[in-house]
């Protein structure tokens, strides 16, 4: 199993280049399952849940080609989608693969999914997904693992009116995905706002879904009977640059972050800003971040979009071991988000944890040692306080953040960081 030996203690300094989004390029994936037509998908991420969703496509006879290498455009044709089927062997390794289920049975009248079941960092139901599909007329059941969605005579979906009871992210892209192709109009209301959903809504109405209220909690379809290809580039990676920004502030380094959205970074960079950082906006793609010499503990509280992502706090944490000072970091999206916390704290921090609070007592020097990730973003945390820890730290588990960051030990080397991988 593959792991990063770090060594700490440099700066950084140099650009890097943001790669797209992994959670927005996932979606535009499964809606390619929409329409026997050809979509072309640009600024794909080199990241293990993009070859996962591959797989899965393949695996219902779609066609997915990269035609460059390195790929980072694919070109997915779902001529004819046999077996509408996800299996468990792909599901369980990326929980995503459910953002099949909404297209399949709004193009067929039919899907077999396999459920996802908990994971690491909390529950994570998908019982929102499944009320949804019902209210547009999808007969559901589970059994032997399976959900099955079932519309009478494989016919369509019908419109309906969606009040999520809880914001979704990718409940609401299944839905929005599945009211596409449906026979009237579907209200999804307490919608995800995330720039993610909005990438997706932009991309289905390119392949001619009426769409109305995008970027907004309130999203009106007008279903439509067939959808077409196209070409589509995915928005840049907000996690991705936000885990740079955060390597660069506290290395006390200078880094030029290329390709990104600064203006889907908003809640981040005022955090960071808070605590000392200093950020420029040097252009509408591109951020240019310099650590302060001393940065100061701030609170956060991980809230849905337009707040302070979920996917950024484990990384935050990183900053606030070196931050002078209690901070305070709050988790409300998901029940189980501080795994990194105890490895942290085997590195040296000081962080207490109660619930669904941590607090986090800086500066603390961190020492070099071999920890454990857990999940995705819990793998990026450690990476970056292995960063500023003196001496080695091996992080072990690293397919964690091989399934979500496009080689990041490259990038980080290119600017300076001491960081390889191992085996
Ligand atoms: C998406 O997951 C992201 N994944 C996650 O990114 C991200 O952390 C999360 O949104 C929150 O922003 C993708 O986009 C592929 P939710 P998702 O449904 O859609 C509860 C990463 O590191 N809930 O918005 O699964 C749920 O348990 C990953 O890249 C229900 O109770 O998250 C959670 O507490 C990890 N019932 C809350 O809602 C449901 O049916 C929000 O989850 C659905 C969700």
């Amino acid at each position: 199993m593959d792991k990063f030996l770090i060594e700490g203690g440099h700066r950084l300094e140099g650009t890097l280049r943001i790669s797209g989004a992994k959670n927005a390029a996932l979606p535009a994936m499964a809606a390619a399952l929409l329409t026997p037509e050809t979509v072309r998908l640009k600024n794909i991420p080199r990241v293990r849940d993009i070859v996962t969703m591959t797989q899965l496509l393949a695996h219902m006879d779609v066609r997915v080609e990269a035609p460059e290498v390195p790929p980072t455009d694919l070109i997915i044709e779902g001529r004819k989608v046999s077996g509408a089927e996800a299996p468990y062997e792909l599901v369980r390794t990326m929980r995503a693969s459910i953002l099949t289920l909404g297209p399949l049975v709004g193009r067929l009248g039919y899907a077999r999914v396999s459920l996802p079941g908990g994971c690491a960092i909390g529950a994570r139901p998908i019982d929102l997904h499944l009320k949804a599909l019902e209210q547009m007329g999808a007969h559901i059941t589970t059994e032997h693992g399976y959900v099955e969605a079932r519309v009478a005579g494989k016919g369509r979906l019908r419109g309906g009116h969606i009040v999520f009871e809880k914001i979704t992210v990718t409940g609401t892209e299944n839905v929005l995905m599945a009211a596409a192709l449906a026979e009237g109009e579907t209200w999804i209301e307490n919608a995800a706002r995330e720039p993610e959903v909005t990438d997706l809504a932009e991309l289905l109405i390119q392949m001619g879904a009426k769409i109305e209220g995008v970027g907004t909690a309130t999203l009106r379809v007008h279903g439509v009977s067939a959808l077409h290809g196209t070409t589509h580039t995915i928005i840049p990676d907000r996690i991705e640059a936000g885990t740079f920004l955060v390597a660069g502030a506290i290395t006390g380094g200078e880094l030029v972050l290329d390709g990104c959205a600064p203006q889907h970074l908003s809640a981040v960079l005022a955090k960071l800003a808070e605590t000392g950082v200093e950020i420029h906006e040097e252009a509408p793609d591109r951020l240019r971040v310099r650590g302060a010499r001393k940065l100061v503990a701030a609170d956060v509280t991980t809230e849905e979009y337009p707040g302070f992502a979920t996917d950024m706090q484990a990384q935050y944490m990183a900053v606030a071991t070196q931050a002078d000072g209690a901070s305070v970091i709050t988790e409300t999206i998901f029940e189980n988000r501080f795994m990194h916390a105890s490895e942290m704290a085997r590195m040296g921090a000081n962080i207490s944890i109660e619930g669904r609070q941590a607090v986090v007592r800086g500066p603390a020097p961190l020492t070099g040692t071999s920890v454990i990730a857990s999940d995705l973003r819990a793998s990026a945390s450690l990476v970056l306080a292995g960063l500023v820890a003196r001496g080695e730290t091996l992080v072990d588990r690293v397919y964690h953040i091989d399934r979500g960051y496009a080689r990041i030990e490259e990038k980080l080397s290119s600017v300076g960081a001491r960081i390889r991988r191992v085996r």
